[in-house]
């Protein structure tokens, strides 16, 4: 792949997107080879992924603005669902993912990031949906995840205005759950997916699906959703292992993936 790097560190699998003389923009071939690369994930070894970008300055400055700016209207929309589709696989892939947001994080950056479960980043992090001020509306997920994340409220200023925040006002809006320096940034997000890794690996799966299931429906089908996930888990090697750990007085567990 020339614009994805993918490491694996124990049972954690980080992918970065590498494009740093474009500040990581995505163009066609970035989100194809990010759709590649999650199609690569071993999903029986690794049980939590972090998502960053290559270089000090930025994590995703946006879509790829030269590549959009010749688009018809037919070849727009179709550039809008080839990354509706890959985040939204993102969004539902089994795994967690940690979006580790290293500088800027604009437009398909910011929107690429919030397709994550989670959203941690560094001081010198900007956030922003600038796209408006291109012409455009938000065109992979912006005008709908970013209402959903932080209030509607917000997100309509935010989009309206096209104003880009630092990382302390992302913070106090919701849109992040900490913020690290750049050196601590990357650490933090392996010892918080390490966290997530050592838990059992199917519970962890079905609280993904039971969360971004259930925060699509009303509160009573949201509830027979987690009670099916619930019921799955007394099927699983895990569960045996984990209540019985916690019986035998053991600190000592074994999740197998089963
Ligand atoms: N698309 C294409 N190229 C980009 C880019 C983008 N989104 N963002 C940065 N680059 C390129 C620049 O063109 C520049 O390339 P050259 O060196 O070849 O000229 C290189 O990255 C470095 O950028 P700058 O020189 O501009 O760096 P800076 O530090 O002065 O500014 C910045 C950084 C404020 C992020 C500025 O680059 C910028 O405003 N970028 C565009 C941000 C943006 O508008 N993103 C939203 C795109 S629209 C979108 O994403 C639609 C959607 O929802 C799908």
């Amino acid at each position: 792949m020339d614009f994805i790097t993918y490491e694996v560190e124990g049972q954690v699998g980080i992918i970065t997107i590498n494009r740093p003389k474009a500040l990581n923009a995505l163009n066609s071939k970035v989100l194809e080879e990010l759709d590649a690369a999650l199609d690569a994930v071993d999903q029986d070894t690794i049980r939590c992924l972090i998502l960053t970008g290559a270089g000090e300055k930025s994590f995703v400055a946006g879509a790829d603005i030269g590549e959009m700016s010749t688009l018809t209207k037919a070849e727009g929309e179709a550039f809008g669902k080839k990354g509706n589709d890959i985040f939204r696989k993102l969004e539902t892939f089994p795994l967690p993912v940690i979006a580790a947001i290293n500088g800027f994080a604009l437009g398909g950056g910011c929107e690429l990031s919030m397709s994550c479960d989670i959203r941690i980043c560094s001081d010198n992090a900007v956030f922003g949906q600038p796209e408006v001020g291109l012409g455009i509306t938000p065109g992979f997920g912006g005008t709908q995840r970013l209402a959903r994340l932080v209030s509607p409220g917000m997100a309509k200023q935010l989009i309206y205005t096209a104003r880009n925040i630092k990382a302390d006002e992302a913070y106090r809006i919701g849109l992040v759950n900490a913020v690290y320096t750049q050196e601590e940034l990357l650490p933090a997000a392996k010892k918080m997916a390490a966290g997530i890794a050592k838990n059992a690996p199917i519970a962890v799966r079905n609280c993904k699906k039971a969360m971004n299931e259930g925060l699509q429906v009303d509160m009573d089908q949201a509830i027979v959703i987690e009670e099916k996930l619930f019921g799955d888990c007394f099927e699983t090697h895990d569960q045996k292992e984990g209540m019985g750990a916690f019986l035998e007085k053991r600190k000592e567990k074994t999740f197998t993936n089963n």
